[in-house]
């Protein structure tokens, strides 16, 4: 049911989870703000996933502008490719977008991959109309909206900048240099924790889909020869997979298996990607995603980025939907050489090989004397056209040309004529350029899948209660501490409490305002899992209620076990 979602809504904002920013001037669709438990709930999610994707692969994380120059995004492909199907209401004039219309109305469920014409037939075909005002869409034009924010950097219009849409390309465009602090060995990866910007043509669904979002990224780079994951780490992961295949069957359903038999079957291909998927599962529910309620899902060939050659979601069930919360990419060699062709970096590693290889290389005269005066100097691009040739036989270069370009013309040269000769070298290694495998997680939408799967209502002592069935890990705060009512020895001894445990680096909430029960239910909303009261007793034998949230138990326990005691629950 929508309920929950409604309720969560409401939850969010009254208790200081997230809420619509700017709303003093009447807010603007797809800006998030999070208060301070939302703050606190994603700020303790991005730890959780750097210790995990970070620290325990041993990866590097770095921190880079949200708004690069132009040059990165025509190399990256996003200027010109990174676009939404955009159809404009003929009556109220509101934007829309034309394959969730489709989506919405109509069984098919992948809109976003189908031809901009097709799109239009459907419209047509099923008299699809404007969500906002009910007026007919058929015959209104689709026409392709480009995501990217752009900006001015600096005064005037001379250097357009972009926002941003996805954190990846500052790690892809400081190869050359992060390859530096991977002392060149393959394979190593890089994370980053930032924003990104997509100016989305309808932001919804709360903050499911927002114009400003949070994204965890890791690019991992490896030689596509020789890198390996160790999937013994990971082969006896149960998944639910929902791969390509079974989409298209007429019957198909979801897939109950292991990572190491998906591999073994082929269901996953991508060694690296599988890896990936069996840690992202058991991450996941360390901070409190229902795994009941989640799957890996692959995509279909149409349905791919421009950049990637396999890819797998991880999507949540959201009130009945299946909500992409990451992606799971090949990337290939895209990125690196995209940048290499448009910049004037190598984005390769050089590979050492085991033992030196004697290889056949293209030499010619370097001073291209052979080609007369008027073609000047410039060997470099006669290598490299000939270098595509080295390894055949001598013999098959007769009667070849090659293309050399000077100044607006190209000549076609015969390859004898450029004393061309193949050479025997012996070679340490080669420059490869890496590939990249990239687990691309949505901070924002895992906040949400968290929150909506710890919703729960029951009934304590006769009366409703909400509460949030959060991870201790994950929740905003740790426990509660009251003082039973508003006196000042009770004060003193919950308030030093209170800073005992916040010197254990624990997150505390001190509360001393309305009964006992009020603080109970706020602690409740917010997932609290533990509430410390002090009473008249404590100050008598030194000894404190301690309350759990789910179970509402009531444990007693000396003040002074407290900090060990609740540390060791935190830790698990
Ligand atoms: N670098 C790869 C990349 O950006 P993506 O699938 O476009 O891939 C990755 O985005 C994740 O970012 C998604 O799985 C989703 O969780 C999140 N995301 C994308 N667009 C979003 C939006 N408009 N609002 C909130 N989260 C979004």
């Amino acid at each position: 049911s929508d309920r929950i979602s409604e309720k969560l809504t409401e939850l969010a904002k009254r208790r200081g989870y997230f809420f619509q920013s700017s709303g003093a001037y009447g807010g603007v669709g797809g800006f998030y703000t999070f208060g301070p438990q939302g703050a606190a709930l994603k700020g303790n999610v991005e730890d959780a996933w750097r210790d995990r994707f970070a620290i325990a692969e041993g990866h590097m994380e770095i921190d880079a502008p949200t708004i690069m120059p132009e040059p990165v995004f025509e190399a990256s492909g996003h200027l010109e490719t990174f676009d939404d199907m955009l159809v404009e209401c003929p009556e109220c004039e509101e934007s829309h977008r034309a394959d969730h219309i489709v989506e919405d109305e109509t069984e098919y469920e992948d809109a976003e991959s189908l031809p901009v014409p097709e799109v239009e037939e459907i419209i047509a075909e099923y008299e699809l109309v404007c969500p906002t005002c009910g007026a007919g869409l058929a015959g209104a034009a689709i026409e392709d909206f480009n995501l990217m924010f752009a900006t001015n950097i600096g005064p005037g219009d001379s250097q357009p900048g972009y926002l941003r849409p996805e954190t990846a390309q500052g790690i892809f465009v400081e190869f050359p240099r992060l390859k530096e602090y991977a002392r060149n060995t393959l394979p190593f990866g890089v994370t980053q924790i930032g924003r990104a910007y997509r100016n989305e043509i309808s932001p919804r669904r709360s903050i499911i889909r927002t114009r400003e979002f949070t994204q965890a990224e890791l690019e991992l780079f490896v030689d596509p020869e020789t890198s390996e994951p160790d999937l013994t780490l990971v082969e006896d992961v149960s998944v639910r997979l929902y791969p390509a295949t079974e989409q298209q069957a007429d019957d198909g359903s979801e897939v109950e298996t292991t990572i190491g038999d998906a591999v073994a079957d082929g269901t996953i291909a991508d060694p690296w990607i599988a890896y990936f998927l069996g840690i992202a599962q058991e991450w996941y529910a360390s901070v409190g995603v229902d795994t009941d309620r989640f799957r890996f899902r692959q995509h279909l060939a149409g349905e791919r980025s421009h950049y990637a050659s396999d890819c797998w979601d991880a999507e949540s069930e959201i009130d009945g939907n299946w909500i992409e919360i990451a992606g799971f990419a090949h990337r290939g060699d895209y990125d690196l050489s995209k940048h290499q062709e448009y910049s004037e970096e190598r984005f390769t590693v050089f590979q050492q090989y085991d033992e030196p290889k004697t290889v056949e290389r293209a030499v010619v005269d370097p001073d291209m004397s052979y080609l007369g005066p008027e073609f000047g100097g410039d060997a470099q691009a006669v290598v490299e056209e000939l270098e595509t040739l080295a390894g055949r036989d001598r013999a098959a270069f007769e009667g070849e040309t090659v293309d050399v370009e000077f100044g607006d013309e190209t000549h076609e040269i015969p390859v004898e004529k450029t004393g061309f000769a193949v050479e025997e070298q012996t070679e340490a290694g080669e420059h490869v350029v890496p590939h990249v495998i990239e687990p691309s997680f949505g901070v924002d939408r895992l906040v949400y899948t968290i929150l909506h799967h710890a919703y729960r209502e029951d009934e304590v002592a006769g009366e409703e209660r909400t509460y949030l069935d959060l991870e201790p890990e994950v929740a905003p705060t740790f426990v509660g501490v009251f003082p039973l009512q508003s006196d000042d020895d009770l004060e003193d001894e919950a308030e030093g409490i209170a800073a005992a445990l916040r010197a254990e680096g624990l997150s505390v909430t001190y509360d001393d305002s309305g009964n006992i029960g009020r603080r109970y239910r706020r602690q409740d909303e917010v997932g609290t899992p533990f509430c410390v009261t002090v009473d008249y007793e404590s100050l008598e034998d030194g000894g404190v209620t301690v309350r759990e949230r789910d179970t509402t138990d009531q444990k007693r326990l000396p003040i002074d076990d407290l900090p060990e005691t609740l540390s060791a629950l935190r830790a698990g």
